[in-house]
């Protein structure tokens, strides 16, 4: 992965967001290459799921929207991760990624300050409780050693505190007959510095060491977390250890114990206008889906579309993400490329074709959509032309995987959702995401808008008119368990729910539904390092001389390739060669990206555009010219990833190269 990293800042590929001020952690920007890159692959999703088909119309929605869309979408009281800090460090980790660790914990109920312990003595405080007291601080010197444990200094001391101080801590006797257990002596000694009146510092804190460290490190570290919060010198209260296995309470780094995990809410929050109110709250947008959802109607009306169809956007999303990391994998602002593709209920295909196809009796990908597909057959439709996309810009069949989510991970409105992953380099991991999301989208916007999102479709509601009256009331009845089930989920209490189900399944009848949606959900960020991390090769080569080298050569596929060819004079200092190579670079220029180069020995050359994953190279020589009068007009055209040269005459190079790099 450093080779990746180091490659991609080195030739402009992508570097780190503010880099001259120290950077800012899951912010990336893109280099000369990687723009082009991206510009490349963004433009071969949209032509694929876009230009390509019938069925599909585009978007581009604003970033910020009206917030309501998130409260409809469950975002602003779900769309959260677990997160918890390093009490000592305050580093923040996702309490679900945190590295388990195993040990002995060192546990302790809090701590008082030198002075507050000073304090205790000039209250006049019982002479035995002040002993007591010794007995069961930690007085730990600097480092970390313990300087009193003397825990078996405590029974007479018990004795005399409950004779100064009678039905104080009736407890105490029993304690002291049991003698020490560290943990009821901390809690004891707690409430003997409360009821004395001077505040103890009364949070628990732990460190997890492994085995074979000694405990004067954790008593150590749990003197710099008090003393960190501005209490000074104190000694330790109630230690008590205990072992552990595989905990996530730990920071693996340090020990050092960690928070609670608490929900955080990911997305970014600003404020639209002068004043920074409540009322003024809006939210980057966390995916760009959502805009498809709310805008469904407009583009329904205005394109002259009908369901199935689909709605396609691709832009910038923004996620506060708690622990960005691995590259570019999880930013904190990426990109997305996004289908909504909507399709008729289920019910509402069985009343128009008789039958639902099956994904066993049907072929997605050798065939075209069909009237009678339904959610699982178009489902798999789309994981298909997914994972053909990705081979068509070059991933290897081999580098990726199809993971179906088991039905306990599934969103409670998913029916089913694949995710498909790339081997990277630090693991096998998500690309992309393909949910089957029912009507709940739509359905809550039609709640919460108060807008209706439901569709007509006249055939429908001849085909309804011409069921049995035992098909109409089942599929009636299905539609009308769905929708209540979902309402039920939602929060609307029975009545109601029953209710509008009831209204859903008779406007059913009449030809009227909410449809449905299968979502393909890429990331462009993650397609772009995917596609770094599966180009880079390096391998060994020998020069004419005989001389072997590493080259390192990034083979992109020809039709997402930053540069799709280098055009180079043989040598910069002779003015026909560089003349002629300038009009073979004007000849391309207007129907691909071509760089030209005239420093440096040829192979130095050819060694720069093989580490931007250049496909083509051109070389205009003397023959070029016409030393020999028969290769009069021709150039050499090397292949990258081969090495290999052929002649090709000029005339014929660009509708070559078109060929190759569409
Ligand atoms: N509308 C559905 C949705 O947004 P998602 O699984 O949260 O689903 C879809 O995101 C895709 O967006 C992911 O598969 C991934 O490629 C990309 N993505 C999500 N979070 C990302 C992040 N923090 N950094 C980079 N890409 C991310």
């Amino acid at each position: 992965m450093e080779k990746i990293v180091s490659l991609c800042k080195r030739r402009g590929f992508i570097f780190q967001s503010s880099e001259i001020y120290g950077g800012i952690n899951g912010f990336w920007d893109y280099g000369p290459l990687g723009a082009e890159l991206k510009r490349n692959v963004k433009d071969a999703w949209w032509r694929t799921m876009v230009h390509q088909r019938d069925d599909v119309a585009g978007l581009e929605a604003t970033i910020i929207m009206a917030p309501q869309i998130w409260k409809a979408s469950g975002h602003l009281d779900t769309f959260s991760d677990p997160m918890c800090d390093c009490l000592l460090t305050k580093k923040r980790f996702r309490a679900d990624q945190v590295e388990p660790s195993s040990g002995s914990a060192y546990w302790y109920l809090g701590a008082l300050t030198m002075e507050d312990s000073e304090e205790l003595g000039r209250r006049g405080c019982n002479p035995a409780l002040i002993h007591i007291l010794e007995a069961f601080l930690i007085q730990v010197n600097p480092e970390g050693q313990n300087l009193s444990p003397n825990w078996d200094a405590f029974a007479p001391f018990a004795k005399a505190l409950l004779l100064a101080k009678p039905g104080v801590l009736v407890e105490l006797e029993q304690f002291a007959q049991r003698r020490f257990d560290p943990n009821e002596a901390g809690e004891l000694m707690a409430a003997v510095i409360k009821q004395n009146g001077v505040k103890m510092i009364s949070e628990p804190y732990a460190v997890l060491l492994p085995a074979g460290k000694p405990p004067e490190s954790a008593r150590k570290t749990a003197i710099q977390f008090y003393s960190q919060r501005g209490y000074g010198k104190v000694f330790l209260l109630g230690e008590r250890t205990e072992k552990i296995e595989d905990s996530q309470r730990f920071n693996p780094e340090n020990g050092s114990l960690l928070t609670a995990p608490r929900p955080f809410n990911l997305m970014f929050k600003t404020y639209v206008g002068p004043v920074e109110s409540e009322d003024s709250v809006a939210y980057l947008r966390p995916e760009t889906a959502q805009a498809i959802f709310a805008q469904f109607k407009n583009v329904l009306e205005t394109s002259r579309q009908k369901v199935p169809f689909g709605i396609a956007q691709t832009g910038k999303a923004f996620r506060n993400e708690v622990t960005p990391r691995n590259f570019t994998f999880r930013s904190r602002e990426f990109e997305q490329m996004e289908l909504e593709f909507f399709i008729k209920p289920d019910e509402a295909i069985e009343a128009l074709c008789g039958q639902v196809a099956s994904v066993a009796d049907s072929q997605p990908s050798t065939s075209n959509p069909q009237p009678n597909w339904g959610w699982e057959v178009w489902h798999k439709y789309w994981v298909e032309q997914r994972i053909k996309f990705y081979e068509d810009i070059g991933l290897a069949r081999t580098t990726l995987e199809e993971y179906w989510q088991k039905p306990e991970e599934l969103a409670h409105y998913a029916r089913a959702c694949v995710d498909i992953l790339f081997k990277f380099p630090f693991g096998t991991q998500e690309l992309e995401g393909i949910a089957a999301r029912s009507d709940f989208d739509l359905s809550q916007h039609q709640r919460f808008s108060g807008k209706p999102m439901t569709v007509f479709d006249e055939e429908l509601k001849a085909a309804w008119a011409k069921l049995k009256k035992t098909k109409q009331d089942e599929l009636w009845r299905r539609y009308f368990e769905a929708r209540k089930r979902y309402l039920g989920k939602m929060g609307l209490e029975a009545e109601k729910a029953t209710g509008q189900a009831r209204a859903d399944a008779d406007g059913l009848a009449k030809g009227w539904y909410v449809p449905h949606v299968i979502e393909p959900s890429a990331g462009v960020d993650r397609l772009i390092l995917a596609l770094i991390a599966s180009a880079y090769a390096e391998e060994e080569t020998t020069d004419e001389k005989g001389k072997t080298e590493t080259r390192v050569v990034m083979r992109f596929h020809p039709r997402i390739a930053p540069v799709k060819v280098g055009v180079f004079p043989l040598l910069k200092n002779k003015p026909e060669l560089v003349k002629k190579a300038q009009a073979v670079r004007d000849l391309l220029r207007p129907h691909m990206t071509v760089f030209y180069d005239e420093g440096g020995a040829i192979g130095r050359r050819y060694r720069r555009q093989d580490e931007a994953g250049t496909p083509f190279g051109v070389t205009i020589d003397f023959d070029t010219l016409g030393e020999k009068p028969e290769l009069l007009d021709t150039v050499t055209l090397r292949e990258r990833d081969s090495m290999q040269q052929i002649r090709v005459k000029i005339s014929e190079l660009l509708p070559l190269l078109l060929g190759k790099i569409r």
